[in-house]
């Protein structure tokens, strides 16, 4: 499904621990809700009852034993229930949906971080969602030191927030790869900046979208 074809749009959040998705979440959702778009808030893994127990399942620092591919296969299984039973009726609706991660996180984490194929990925990720691909793509990008510090603060950690700093070098250079190989749909936000100039930056990419789709 391509832009012209679904009436809402599907726009992603993006970046690597502490990289401040969460704290600008609300921030982002408060500012389309002000442009008038009707929108729907969700979130990867999660996003339905049933992807929400395998958010669960993949978050828990008791499964420190599970396979990389148990984790991929996982990953998209949630995405494939959340795609079905709620982004894609949204998004026929006219609804905008606004995720907290999706398909670029997998390349980034399981692909870049666990060292997968990208080819593997690509396999589950034309069987789950066909062409269907985010309209808009942040991508909330800081030095891995700095957004470790950050997460580090707030508490227990979970199962991926207790990898090694090379894990997420790794999550952030295949991020900024997709990003390099799909211009068109990324907008990178340098999350190194103080809060207000965060924001600054993001009413700009999504005012400038905005008005694009309007
Ligand atoms: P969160 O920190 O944004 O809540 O996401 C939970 C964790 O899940 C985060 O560490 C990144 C990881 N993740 C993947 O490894 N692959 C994926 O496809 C998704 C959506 C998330």
């Amino acid at each position: 499904m391509g832009r012209t074809q679904h009436r809402g749009r599907f726009i992603t959040l993006e970046g690597g621990e502490g990289a401040g998705k969460s704290t600008n979440l609300d921030y982002i959702r408060d500012r389309l809700e002000n442009a008038g778009v009707p929108l729907l808030l969700t979130r990867e893994p999660g996003g339905t009852p049933l992807g929400e127990k395998v958010r669960d399942m993949l978050l828990d620092p008791d499964n420190s034993h599970m396979s990389s591919d148990a984790e991929l296969l996982l990953m998209f299984a949630a995405r494939a229930q959340h795609l079905q039973q709620v982004i894609l009726p949204a998004v026929e609706q006219g609804s905008w949906v606004l995720c907290d991660r999706f398909t670029d996180a997998t390349y980034a984490y399981q692909g870049g971080g666990r060292g997968i194929e990208f080819q593997r990925i690509q396999v589950l990720e034309e069987w789950v969602q066909k062409d269907f691909q985010p309209d808009l793509t942040i991508l909330f990008d800081l030095d891995v030191t700095i957004g470790l510090e950050r997460a580090g603060n707030r508490g227990a950690l979970d199962r991926f927030e207790q990898e090694e700093k090379t894990f997420f070098e790794k999550v952030r250079h295949a991020y900024l790869e997709r990003c390099r190989e799909q211009p068109h749909r990324f907008r990178i936000i340098d999350a190194e900046q103080e809060l207000d100039a965060v924001r600054r930056q993001l009413d700009h990419v999504i005012d400038e979208f905005v008005a694009a789709e309007r």
